[in-house]
């Protein structure tokens, strides 16, 4: 990561100078500006990855500069520098869009560090940037809905690993995404524009498996009347995407060991090894592990495609992802059945907060397909949703009396919090004035029951 271009803005020309001569020796690319006006002009005239600028500058103070800045270039991270005991003025820089602080005078190994983090995390967010419009401009679907912090943190790997080499294995239940996430991968690489080729390895016996894969030669086995290139030779320059590697038969196991490891194959019945140059993305509903410790797989392919593992977590531990899946599904829907629906009740939307989603986001895309076809109201209500075929919890308030009292209290609470949320539209101080809570109590309940604030705000 070198070479960045740097500003620092300081009107201390000593200090600006130190602060020049370190970071060159770091490889940066660095310019100095001493008052507000030439920082204003650089940023105009040249494109800076980050700047640092002097709170305290004489004329004017850094925060308005930086704003300022933002203007001109809203990617570029800013760092803070601020004379000891100014951390208020510091904390307000940050609340303004500012990146870091340092307090004067500081280690020069932490500015770097700092830098160095801030220069990551521009080019991760520039490159799930690119990643996004990359999908949305092939599929019309649009994007990957990932609110949550573990879903964040899948498409930063991922938007890290596409354009490498490498193989990846996703691994979540079924329904959590792993076909769309293999395609982002897919997208996102230099291979964009060649095949994406995917298979699961479970819908097919072995023989017919392996001819799949492969390719065979005419007169291989009975009813091979044509040879067929198979679908290695199909992804050529592309990408392979291997679904339920681990029901792959272990003989088909070694033959994919043989790829990864040669780059080439032999077709069903032929001597003549083709060479491929293929990605390789599995994915498998569990953790092979076990798998490979009671032989059903082999050690040796398992420690060759277990290269990136990205694991897609369950919809029920992300539960925030929920509001917005069930708009974009709706949209969808809305769109492709051409019907005059608005949305769904506080009460619908709950239930499906509530729900534990065993089909993880398939099962709530379902839902939604059902709810919005059924409808005859342009509102999705709490019944529509109980319709479905999916087996939703009984409303714990009312109908399940029979637990013993602690649960029965604790479900009552849990529902109790989830309608004031819902009433106060996730404003904390306005819920805990209804409950004659304290503020602070009430975040207490809160955590007890795992609910969180941003889940009953509404999105946008
Ligand atoms: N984060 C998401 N945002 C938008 N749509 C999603 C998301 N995750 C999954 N989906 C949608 O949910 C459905 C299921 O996803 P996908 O087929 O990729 O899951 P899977 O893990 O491969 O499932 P299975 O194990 O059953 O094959 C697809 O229609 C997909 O487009
Ligand atoms: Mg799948």
């Amino acid at each position: 990561m070198s070479s960045a271009k740097i500003l620092v803005v300081d009107d201390d020309r000593n200090l600006a100078e130190v602060v020049r001569m370190r970071l060159e020796s770091a490889n940066y690319e660095v310019a100095t500006a001493f008052r507000e006006k030439e920082a204003i002009e650089a940023v105009r005239g040249q494109v800076f990855e980050l700047s640092i600028v002097d709170l305290q500058l004489v004329g004017r103070d850094g925060i308005s500069l930086m704003q300022e800045l933002h203007l001109i270039n809203p990617e570029m991270p800013v760092i803070i520098l601020t004379a000891h005991g100014s951390i208020e003025s510091a904390v307000e820089a940050m609340k303004r869009g500012a990146y870091s602080y340092l307090t004067k005078p500081f280690d020069p190994r932490e500015l770097l560090l700092q830098i160095e983090r801030a220069l990551e995390k521009r080019r991760l967010t520039s490159e799930i940037q690119r990643l996004k419009g990359l999908l949305e401009e092939r599929y019309d679907f649009a994007n990957i809905v990932a609110k949550s912090e573990k879903m964040q943190r899948v498409l930063e790997v991922v938007s890290r690993i596409a354009q490498t080499e490498s193989t990846v294995y996703i691994y979540g239940e079924s329904g959590t995404g792993k076909e769309l996430i293999a395609k982002a991968i897919h997208l996102g690489s230099e291979r964009k524009d060649k095949p994406f080729v995917a298979i699961n390895c479970a819908a097919l016996p072995e023989t017919l498996l392996e001819s799949e894969l492969f390719g065979h030669e005419k007169g291989a086995f009975t009813g091979a009347v044509r040879s067929t290139k198979g679908l290695f030779t199909e992804a050529h320059e592309g990408t392979i995407f291997l679904d339920e590697i681990g029901d792959m038969p272990l003989s088909i196991q070694a033959k994919l060991l043989r790829v990864l490891q040669e780059r080439q194959f032999y077709p069903v019945g032929s001597g003549k090894p083709v060479a491929v140059d293929v990605r390789v993305i599995v994915a498998t509903k569990k953790e092979l592990e076990d798998e490979v410790k009671s032989g059903f797989f082999r050690e040796d392919l398992y420690y060759r495609i277990h290269v990136i593992p990205i694991h897609l977590p369950a919809l029920r531990e992300r539960k925030e992802d929920i509001p917005l899946l069930v708009e974009h599904f709706l949209k969808r829907f809305i769109q492709q059945m051409k019907k005059d629906v608005k949305g769904l009740t506080p009460v619908a939307m709950r239930r499906l907060m509530l729900h534990e989603w065993p089909g993880n986001v398939r099962e709530l895309e379902n839902t939604i397909e059902y709810a919005v076809a059924m409808t005859r109201q342009d509102i999705l209500t709490e019944d529509l949703i109980l319709q479905t075929k999916v087996p939703f919890q009984k409303n714990e308030m009312a109908e399940d009396t029979l637990k013993p009292l602690k649960e029965a209290k604790d479900a009552f609470e849990k529902g109790y919090l989830i309608h004031l949320l819902e009433l106060s539209e996730g404003n904390v101080s306005q819920a805990a004035r209804l409950a004659g809570k304290y503020r602070a109590d009430f975040y207490d309940l809160l955590k007890k029951h795992d609910l969180k604030v941003d889940d009953f705000k509404k999105s946008n």
